[in-house]
C-alpha cells in the first residue's frame, strides 16, 4: 500500500538527505521514475499536480502509481502538488493520495494559516499528511530589485507560529528557487539564500523542510533537445552541489518536474530525428521512460541521497 512521508522524512532528516518528489502525468513516467528507485533502492513521492489530475484523470494516476507500488515494493507516498483550495485537497484525500499540499503562499498570513488549518484538519482526521507554503518562490519575470527579490523569500520570523497554528506536517519555504527551466538570468550566479534555510530551521528543529523549483535544469538534456530541432535558450537551473547542500539540511523533499520534462522530451525527439520512418509510439516512447530513469538514478544517488534507505 501507499505510504505518508512521516517515516520517510523522519529518517531523512536524520540522515542527511532528502526524498525525491517526482511530478507524474503518465505511465512512462510513472515507469521510468520507479524503476529507477528500485534498482536503488529508494523511497520515493510521486506528485500530481491539478493539471496533472486534468491530462491523465486521477483514476488513471491512482492506478498507475498503486501498480508501481506493486511491481516496486517500494515504499512510495501519492502527494497532491500545489492544492489551491479545499475542494481539491478533499478530493485527493478521499481519492487515496496519503500527502497533500495545501498553497495558500498567495494569500494573506492570517488567511493562509486559516486555509491551511481547514486542510490539516480533514486529512488528519483521514490519516493524511499536509505540506503548508510560506513565502513566495521567485518568477521567472520577476525584476533583478533586490528589495523586491527580498519580498518574496519566506520570513523566517513568520515560521513557527505559521506551524503551530496550522498543525502541517512539512514547511515550503522560499529561498530563491523557481519553478520551470529559466531559474536565474543568464551572466549571473544562481545562490540559494542557505542563511534563511539555517535560520528556519534553528526556529523549527526537527521539523521537515520542502524545496520546490529545485530541478538542475541538467544541461546535457537541453543540449540533446537543441541538436535534435528544440529551440530552448537560456534555460538555467539550480546548481546540483547546493541541493546536496539542501539535502544534508533541514531539506526532506526535494521537488522535481522541469528536468522530468526535459529528459523525456530529449529522449522523444533524439528518436524521432533518429528514426524519420519510425511511427510506433513505443520506439520514441521506450527511448523518453529510457531517460527519465537515467535521470532519476543519477539525482538519487548523485544528489538527493536517498539510495539504500530502504
Ligand atoms: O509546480 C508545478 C509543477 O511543475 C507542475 O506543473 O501544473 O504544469 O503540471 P503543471
Ligand atoms: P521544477 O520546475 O524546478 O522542476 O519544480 C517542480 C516543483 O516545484 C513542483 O511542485
Ligand atoms: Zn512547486
Ligand atoms: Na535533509
Amino acid at each position: 500500500p501507499l505510504v505518508t512521508t512521516t517515516e520517510m522524512f523522519q529518517k531523512a532528516y536524520e540522515g542527511g538527505y532528502a526524498i525525491g518528489a517526482f511530478n507524474v502525468n503518465n505511465m512512462e513516467i510513472v515507469q521510468g521514475i520507479t524503476e529507477a528507485a528500485k534498482e536503488v533502492s529508494s523511497p520515493l513521492i510521486l506528485q500530481v499536480s491539478a493539471g496533472a489530475r486534468k491530462y491523465a484523470k486521477h483514476g488513471y494516476l491512482m492506478k498507475l502509481v498503486e501498480a508501481a507500488v506493486e511491481d516496486t515494493g517500494l515504499p512510495i507516498a501519492l502527494h497532491l502538488d500545489h492544492g489551491e483550495d479545499f475542494a481539491i485537497c478533499k478530493a485527493c484525500i478521499d481519492g487515496g493520495f496519503t500527502s497533500v499540499m495545501i498553497d495558500g503562499s498567495k494569500h494573506s498570513f492570517a488567511d493562509n494559516i486559516a486555509l491551511t488549518r481547514q486542510v490539516v484538519e480533514y486529512a488528519h482526521q483521514h490519516g493524511v499528511v499536509v505540506e503548508g507554503e510560506l513565502g513566495r518562490l521567485a518568477g521567472i519575470e520577476d525584476d533583478v530589485n533586490v528589495s523586491a527579490e527580498d519580498s518574496s523569500y519566506t520570513d523566517p520570523n513568520q515560521v513557527e507560529e505559521f506551524v503551530r497554528a496550522t498543525g502541517v506536517d512539512s514547511l515550503a519555504i522560499a529561498i530563491g528557487t523557481s519553478h520551470g527551466a529559466y531559474k536565474f538570468k543568464p551572466g549571473t550566479k544562481p545562490q540559494l539564500r542557505f542563511d534563511i534555510l539555517e535560520e528556519v530551521s534553528r526556529r523549527l528543529p526537527g521539523f521537515p523542510i520542502v524545496l520546490h523549483g529545485a530541478s538542475s535544469v541538467v544541461p546535457h538534456y537541453v543540449e540533446l533537445i537543441n541538436a535534435n530541432g528544440g529551440q530552448l535558450k537560456d534555460a538555467i537551473g539550480v546548481p546540483e552541489d547546493q541541493l546536496r547542500q539542501a539535502a544534508k539540511m533541514a531539506v526532506c523533499k526535494i521537488n522535481i518536474d522541469s528536468d522530468l520534462r526535459l529528459a523525456m522530451t530529449a529522449g522523444v525527439r533524439q528518436q524521432l530525428m533518429a528514426d524519420p520512418a519510425g511511427f510506433d509510439p513505443r520506439g520514441y516512447l521506450k527511448v523518453g521512460r529510457q531517460y527519465v530513469k537515467d535521470l532519476v538514478k543519477d539525482k538519487i544517488v548523485n544528489v538527493l541521497g536517498s539510495d539504500h534507505k530502504v
